[in-house]
């Protein structure tokens, strides 16, 4: 069957449909399903991934890395935005047309919301978003949802809370859109500045979403079926001072899950700061480092699908 994203931007998650969505996820569980036997069909010899990472990353650059030579592909990366042209004033535009002649697919990460769609504007091979700012953050978020649905078996019926920096955090904007396509019910726990943004609340409400919110990180852990943790965004704040006040807001620990359900799956996008005490990371839901791992197929997936080589 041809794929319905090849040549296809991935940018944000609201648009995907339900079966590129559904096609994402069945085409990481055949990767993973090689990778666990050893086979490298090397789909995407030849072909050139280049990687923009103009705010710095470990999972998002390396696993997209990881995921290409895994395919048989070759990589070429900005991993620091001071070695590259940027430094004498060239425009994000002249680059990515210039790039655009040495590679098959750009997947790139910049600290201001909306630039990963003004690429993908400016050029005529796929661009990926490995995070734009406070704006959206896809291929996490496609990760996230193949993680719970390996973690749970399912992702109909379940009450999944997002915690911590809900206004800044793109992971958990994009992860939204993707789990208000299942019978999913969502509980938003943040402190009053670091709600989620009205317009995607009232979106997925509008979508008839069940989408409740508090402050109250306990009673949250008491009443899902997956937490999703998250780090308060210090680099987004313009107030030093009001980050200090935030960044403590919600810490998990080993007590706090002791009134969780058995079948819990912890999960946090990764790095976490001080939102999980390494003490929880023995509870068997404890999903993290499972979570970051499947990055690998989840990319794999993307780069292949993208350039037409699944
Ligand atoms: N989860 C995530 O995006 O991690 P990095 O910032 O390390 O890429």
């Amino acid at each position: 069957m041809a794929s319905t994203l090849h040549g296809k931007d991935i940018l944000r998650t609201d648009p995907l449909t339900d079966a590129e969505l559904d096609l994402i996820l069945s085409t990481a569980a055949h990767f993973e399903r090689e990778l666990d036997s050893g086979q490298h069909a090397n789909r995407m010899a030849g072909q050139v991934m280049a990687a923009m990472f103009f705010e710095p990353s470990t999972r998002t650059r390396l696993s997209f890395e990881a995921a290409m030579h895994r395919l048989g592909g070759d990589v070429i990366t900005i991993a620091d935005p001071k070695t590259s042209s940027a430094v004498k004033g060239e425009s994000m535009g002249d680059a990515v047309r210039v790039i655009e002649g040495y590679a098959d697919v750009i997947v790139m990460r910049r600290p201001r919301k909306g630039s990963a769609q003004e690429a993908a504007d400016a050029v005529s091979i796929p661009v990926i978003n490995g995070g734009d700012g406070a704006g959206q953050h896809p291929t996490q978020a496609l990760l996230d949802t193949y993680t719970i649905q390996k973690e749970q078996g399912a992702l109909d019926g379940l009450t999944v809370a997002l915690a911590g920096d809900l206004k800044n955090g793109r992971t958990v904007h994009s992860l939204a859109y993707v789990l208000a396509r299942f019978d999913t019910e969502l509980i938003f726990v943040s402190p009053p500045q670091l709600r989620m943004p009205a317009r995607i609340t009232d979106g997925l409400r509008e979508m008839g979403v069940t989408v409740i919110e508090t402050e109250g990180l306990a009673d949250a852990v008491q009443e899902s079926d997956v937490l999703y943790m998250t780090r308060i965004q210090k680099e987004r704040f313009e107030d030093p001072e009001e980050y200090e006040r935030l960044k403590g807001a919600y810490v998990l620990d080993s007590a706090m899950l002791e009134l969780a359900r058995p079948t819990i799956t912890i999960m946090h996008p990764l790095p976490r700061v001080n939102e999980i005490k390494p003490e929880v990371d023995a509870h068997p839901g404890a999903a993290y480092f499972r979570q970051a791992h499947n990055g690998v197929p989840i990319r794999m997936a993307l780069l292949a699908l993208v350039t037409g080589r699944n």
